[in-house]
């Protein structure tokens, strides 16, 4: 039976998790982004109103991450239908937090339940994927995989993609900080080395997979002392004003562990109870407010389902 409107949330997702560039990722319970996508009988796809946003997002299809990811979907599919599309962004643009592959994720779950196509969620993460590149300019899953998947997601490799759910600890709790300006992910893409010394690439490597262990056999230590970066981070944290004293705030707090969320702004930091987290959260706000800017936090554990249908 096919549906003449949907309405689909999908989530805000940490990325990276510190040693895990590019092959790493969350979703988190809040933000997300809900998008309402309207059969218009007619052959256009048209965005009718982006709200949320303070204005700075493209209605242009070729341009907007949702309706790339429709159009690579449609087109490979060969269907030919007209949509009326309706975002409403819950998360700060060029926040770190999966902005833009919140909305292609939504915009392709939606497309698949509204045409009642069926198709699985390794079919529909390719065209998630080619709507988030046009924001960032990279091919990188490691925001709309955890997104649509749910959970925790590895990326083990990209050609082809092959992801991996992982087990986590159950009460994990992540404290996010969302200092109030703009990163744009292609920029902090543009002053990473393209080259690392082999040394790096080791102790990358070697927190990474200890993360994965952590995470699997629930050794918050183990969680605590991987979450290092050798690749991003050194490059990014200056970018973040007062880096340093919000990732003190958290650890003083009795963080397990902070680290930049994808391409910052945001920080996320990981704990075993929420009211925990909280204090974390708000002692990590205190250090933003201190410096001069604003911000706001979210306190969230891993969610496991990714995008689901509102109405
Ligand atoms: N892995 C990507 C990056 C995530 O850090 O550039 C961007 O959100």
């Amino acid at each position: 039976m096919s549906l003449k409107k949907i309405k689909v949330f999908a989530p805000a997702s940490v990325s990276n998790v510190g040693p895990g560039f590019d092959m790493m990722g969350f979703a988190l319970n809040k933000p997300g982004d809900e998008i309402e996508i309207i059969l218009n009988g007619g052959s256009e796809i048209k965005i009718k109103k982006i709200s949320g946003d303070n204005s700075v997002l493209p209605y242009y299809i070729d341009k907007n991450t949702a309706t790339v990811a429709i159009q690579s979907l449609l087109k490979k599919y060969n269907i030919k239908t007209g949509l009326d599309i309706v975002i409403n962004k819950k998360m700060g643009i060029g926040s770190g937090l999966g902005s833009s592959a919140a909305s292609a994720v939504a915009g392709v779950f939606a497309v698949n339940k509204l045409l009642n196509l069926k198709l699985s969620k390794y079919e529909l993460l390719e065209h998630a994927i080619a709507g988030e590149f046009i924001a960032s300019k990279g091919i990188h899953a490691d925001n709309v995989a955890p997104c649509l998947f749910g959970g925790f997601v590895l990326i083990r490799g990209y050609d082809p993609i092959d992801i991996v759910q992982l087990d986590y600890p159950k009460n994990l709790y992540c404290s996010i900080v969302y200092p109030d300006i703009e990163i744009k992910t292609c920029d902090a893409r543009a002053i990473l080395d393209k080259n690392v010394p082999l040394k790096t690439a080791i102790a990358q490597a070697g927190n990474a997979s200890g993360l994965v262990a952590g995470l699997l056999t629930k050794n918050f230590d183990l969680i605590s002392r991987s979450i290092v970066d050798h690749l991003a981070e050194p490059k990014r944290a200056q970018l973040i004003p007062c880096y340093n004293e919000i990732r003190e705030a958290a650890l003083s707090n009795g963080a397990l562990n902070c680290n930049i969320s994808g391409s910052g702004p945001s920080m996320f930091a990981f704990s075993i109870s929420k009211d925990k987290a909280q204090k974390i959260g708000r002692a990590m706000l205190r250090s933003v407010v201190k410096g001069g800017l604003k911000g706001r936090i979210y306190v969230s554990k891993i969610n496991d389902k990714g995008p689901v249908v509102l109405k």
